[in-house]
């Protein structure tokens, strides 16, 4: 069992994964720790659509040439109309509760010692013709979810952080 810092520096976006089944209690796993995510006001205006089959994959690729290989998807969607707006300015919080859902999503992947990478390349408008019930979601992101190939190893750019003093102030 892997201490929170070390799950972190652990996960990375993976872009191969193995023909390996994932199992349906694992994806049950994500699902759940994606749901208790926290959201703005409780307002949970997240979707997640659970992608599997062949014919549904062939659909996904139509849409982004991120797939890595992966056989099941999670496609996060953002009910915009259920998502909470600040009063104060009209600031959409929809986006910010989605990328806490999808952070969500990425680190209980890893602890399930299985691999993802969040997919922000791909076409919507096409994602929704491929696949109707996504019509009245604002689509966000597509996760590839499975067992990284053996070949499998983080993008050099995954070591490369800002220096310290661009991200961090002490004041
Ligand atoms: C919002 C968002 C969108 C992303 N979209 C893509 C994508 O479309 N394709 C891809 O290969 N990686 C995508 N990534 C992965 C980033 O490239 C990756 O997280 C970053 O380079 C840091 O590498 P690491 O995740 O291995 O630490 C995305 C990441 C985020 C957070």
């Amino acid at each position: 069992m892997q201490n929170f810092l070390e799950l972190a520096h652990d996960r990375y976006s993976c872009r191969k994964f193995s023909d390996r089944e994932v199992e349906s209690e694992l994806i049950d796993k994500i699902i759940e720790a994606a749901l208790i995510s926290p959201t703005a006001v409780n307002y949970q205006p997240e979707h997640l659509f659970i992608i599997r089959g062949e014919e549904n994959v062939q659909k996904i690729s139509e849409a982004t040439r991120y797939t890595f290989g992966a056989k099941n998807f999670i496609v996060l969607g953002i009910k915009t109309d259920r998502a909470w707006i600040r009063p104060t300015d009209q600031k959409y919080f929809g986006d910010i509760d989605g990328g806490i859902v999808a952070a969500s999503i990425l680190f209980a992947v890893k602890d399930l010692e299985l691999d993802s990478t969040y997919v922000g390349h791909f076409d919507p408008n096409l994602m929704k013709k491929n696949f109707p019930q996504m019509e009245n979601y604002d689509l966000i992101g597509i996760f590839p979810i499975g067992y990284a190939d053996e070949s499998a190893k983080p993008h050099p750019n995954h070591t490369k952080k800002n220096p310290r003093n661009l991200m961090i102030t002490e004041i």
